[in-house]
């Protein structure tokens, strides 16, 4: 009968080994029982970019990037963009099943008590230059709330938890309103914890003179849907941030700090910002093919395109583009849709982009949307962020309960120089620029 195991023969020893496979997966750490002789090391897997690499057992969130689809906790996510709300999803994401009316209630109750911030914060806030980056901003006051919850550190404690999730996921509209307000040199608005989540959200964001700001139901909705489909996926670049961190046992503010500062970078929560830049560089349509070109030759890459794991559409992008024309119903067309369109068109009909199984990935045409809600592109991995607050909480929790989970720190293949003699600063000779140093030499 056949066996879940796999069976290696070091060629250098003849010794053969049996590494059980459990989930598709064999240990990395059972690789340490294959040595040439028993005073050596054992095997190490190399793993750049940890592309096939599981780092835990995850029962929140699921890929499967061949056939482009993607469940929380089990739901398709066509299914609760079509029917759930933002603090549902949250819910769902957060504590695994999704709410009774009673517990919904709760839930909504504890995390809009939650919205307010301390006063100093607008003080931080005022701290900053008038052309900071929002995403700046956020990762500054985002790490600096540990200051002022110090009962964050008992990461070990369930009701610390609960509590520093509320906190967070209540707290996160309202730090990136205030990045938004103190960019625009606008008042800050305090929460409306009558309207919904995302309707005090852009409240906090839109409100000039109104006594009572009511929120586009369209928009409003929009909004929420986009939450939805940015709310949880897997192990990504800032997940894996936030685990990072929060497996030193660090407080939960100072890990989604770090998610948030790895969620900035233009490979990910970053790319909505450059799609829009790209397409206002390209400008017309006649001017894609030369684009294209540049992306095919490694000048560039197509902003908004690709991901390490959809190997086909993403069901996120597939949604957001049909969002994308409810929104202009009701603010007019956002002419870069076009432009958007088109290329789309000609990279899908491109043998390079066909080849590599590269398309539209979820922030192609967010950006589009949030442009048309009238926010800069500055704001837009910031909505990214208010949303997956809820992905990396549950990570975090899940992390902390895992009892197969230690202290991230992974392995080397040390390639530097060998052991050498300190000579003193006045016989050195000059440093050597070597081509293969660019390490030693950034
Ligand atoms: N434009 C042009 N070529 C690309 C692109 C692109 N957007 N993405 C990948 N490639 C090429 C890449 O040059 C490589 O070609 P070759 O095999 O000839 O060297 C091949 O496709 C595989 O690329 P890779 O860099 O090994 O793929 P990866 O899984 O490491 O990178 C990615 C994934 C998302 C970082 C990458 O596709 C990319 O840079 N996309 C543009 C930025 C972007 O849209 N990021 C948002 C990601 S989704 C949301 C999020 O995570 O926040």
């Amino acid at each position: 009968m056949a066996k879940d195991a796999l069976t290696v023969t070091d060629e250098r020893s003849g010794a053969r080994y049996e590494l059980a496979i459990e989930r598709g997966a064999i240990r990395a750490t059972d690789l340490k029982r294959i040595k040439p002789r028993d005073d050596e090391d054992g095997l190490l897997s190399y793993d750049p970019a940890l592309a096939n690499t599981a780092i835990c057992k995850s029962a929140i969130g699921f890929v499967d990037g061949d056939r482009g689809i993607l469940r929380y906790r089990g739901y398709p996510i066509e299914e609760l963009a079509e029917k759930s709300s933002y603090l549902e999803t949250a819910y769902l994401i957060v504590k695994g099943e999704l709410p009774d009316e009673h517990h919904f209630a709760m839930w909504r109750h504890n995390i809009t008590t939650h919205s307010m911030v301390h006063e100093n914060i607008k003080k931080f806030m005022d701290g900053f230059r008038y052309d900071a980056h929002p995403m700046g901003m956020l990762v500054g006051t985002v790490g600096a709330l540990s200051t002022f919850y110090p009962d964050a550190k008992h990461v070990l404690d369930l009701e610390s938890r609960r509590l520093q999730t509320r906190r967070l996921i209540g707290k996160m509209p309202t730090l990136a309103a205030f990045a938004y307000r103190r960019s625009r040199g606008l008042p800050y608005v305090y929460p409306d914890n009558d309207l919904s989540y995302t309707g005090n959200f852009l409240s906090m964001l839109f409100n000039m003179t109104e006594l009572r700001y009511k929120p586009d139901p369209v928009l409003e909705r929009t909004v929420d849907v986009l939450f939805i489909l940015h709310a949880e996926h897997e192990q990504n670049c800032s997940t894996n941030a936030v685990r990072c961190v929060a497996s030193a046992r660090t407080d939960p503010y100072s890990a989604v700090a770090a998610g948030i500062a790895a969620l900035y970078g233009p490979l990910h929560g970053g790319a909505n910002e450059e799609v829009i830049r790209m397409l206002e560089e390209i400008g017309t349509v006649d001017r894609i093919p030369e684009y294209l070109k540049g992306c095919k030759t490694g000048e560039r890459r197509l902003m908004g395109f690709g991901h390490r794991l959809y190997r086909n559409y993403d069901p996120r992008a597939r949604l957001i583009k049909k969002l994308a024309y409810e929104v202009f119903e009701v603010t007019g067309k956002n002419p870069l849709i076009d432009i958007a369109i088109e290329l789309e068109r000609q990279a899908l009909d491109d043998e390079y982009f066909v080849a590599r199984k590269l398309f539209p990935n979820l922030d192609y045409y967010s950006g589009l949307i949030y442009q048309a809600l009238g926010l800069p592109m500055t704001m837009f991995p910031v909505l990214f962020a208010i949303a997956r607050t809820a992905g990396w909480m549950a990570h975090w929790a899940e992390l902390i309960r895992d009892p197969e989970q230690k202290i991230i720190r992974p392995r080397q293949i040390y390639v530097g120089e060998g052991p050498r003699a300190y000579t003193p600063i006045e016989g050195r000779p000059e440093p050597i620029m070597r081509e293969d140093a660019v390490s030693r030499f950034i």
